[in-house]
């Protein structure tokens, strides 16, 4: 009985993940197909903002090359000035759409374009819409001196005191100290800078609480939790059929670079994984703010270190078993 039992038991467990692995990509994908960009609605003010960087940053491209090809960038071109006439007759601008227009401006005035009719007729009809942005747009120039501020004197002391932190001082982190903190980490690369990031933070115990309560692996230490972020990303941003795994990348990046923002300002921070079954995550989603269209990655609890602390050692694997060399076959 038991011979058989031992065999049959990984069976079952086995069955069990594939079920639940199967109803959560029905999930994912019921959510792709609801709340993902793919119809391209452009007079949604976010997706057009979303689709609108896509075309504008070919653009930005497009200016930063060293050796452009004169006659290239004119489909983008078109297509920012398509979605500008939007964002104008709707009369509803996003951050996106604003830049928009200051690339396209740029484009259209650089010496090949300049005096082409096109430029001339797309000029005229950006003239007369009412919205500018006060940033700087396009393409810098960069010089290597300012590459090189990025260095650290030791960077092992900046990567290895970063530990997870369960057990905090107490001490709530200002709001000052998490927005700088998403500010940095806004500096994190996404496709296209379609920057589909919406972090939510509160330090308010009660929303802390019920929001963890949701969560599987804060016990017991997340009762003391000082400040809780919520990282999302927009299934909004995410057009094409292959984009349907971008959002949990792109939400991985901002995550990772949330943790070393923080860091690097001497706040501790422990990632609480949201790999949920679709009833936990639906659950989540009735107590708190957070938009159909918005995935949750993961949560964050955030805190100051106590003057002594224990943290799990987490050693890492050797180099060697995690780099080799890229080969042919
Ligand atoms: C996506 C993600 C989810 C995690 N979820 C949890 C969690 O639910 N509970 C927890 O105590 N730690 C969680 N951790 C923390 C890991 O255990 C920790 O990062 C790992 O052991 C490495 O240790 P270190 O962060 O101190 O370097 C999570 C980490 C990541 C990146």
């Amino acid at each position: 009985m038991n011979v058989i039992w031992r065999k049959i038991r990984p069976l079952i467990r086995g069955g069990y993940r594939i079920f639940n692995g199967f109803n959560g990509f029905m999930y994912d994908f019921k959510r792709f197909l609801f709340y993902g960009g793919w119809v391209e609605n452009l007079s949604d003010k976010e997706t057009r903002n979303y689709n609108s960087v896509m075309a504008y940053h070919g653009l930005e491209k497009s200016l930063s090359y060293k050796k452009r090809n004169p006659t290239s960038g004119w489909k983008n071109a078109e297509r920012v000035f398509a979605r500008l006439k939007i964002a104008n007759s709707i009369g509803e601008y996003g951050y996106h759409d604003k830049a928009a227009k200051q690339v396209l401006q740029k484009f259209l005035d650089l010496p090949p374009n300049k005096d082409l009719a096109k430029s001339k007729e797309m000029r005229l009809a950006m003239n007369k819409m009412d919205f500018e942005s006060k940033e700087e747009h396009g393409a810098l120039v960069y010089p290597e001196t300012s590459f090189r501020k990025g260095i650290l004197n030791k960077p092992e002391d900046f990567f290895f005191s970063r530990y997870s932190l369960r057990e905090f001082n107490g001490k709530v982190v200002s709001d000052e100290y998490v927005n700088r903190a998403i500010r940095l980490a806004m500096k994190t690369p996404s496709v296209c800078n379609r920057q589909a990031w919406h972090i939510f933070h509160t330090s308010d115990k009660d929303t802390i609480q019920k929001a963890l309560h949701y969560q599987n692996g804060n016990k017991p230490f997340g009762v003391n939790a000082p400040n809780l972020l919520i990282i999302s990303t927009d299934l909004k941003a995410f057009f094409a059929g292959a984009e349907h795994y971008q959002h949990w990348i792109e939400g991985g990046l901002i995550s990772m670079s949330i943790m070393y923002a923080l860091h690097s300002l001497g706040i501790a921070s422990c990632p609480l994984n949201w790999s949920q079954t679709p009833k936990m995550d639906k659950a989540l989603r009735k107590v708190v703010n957070i938009k159909p269209n918005q995935t949750v990655i993961m949560m964050m609890m955030v805190g100051y270190p106590d003057d002594v602390n224990k943290v799990c050692s987490s050693t890492r694997r050797p180099l060697d078993e995690v780099l080799s060399k890229l080969e042919l076959k």
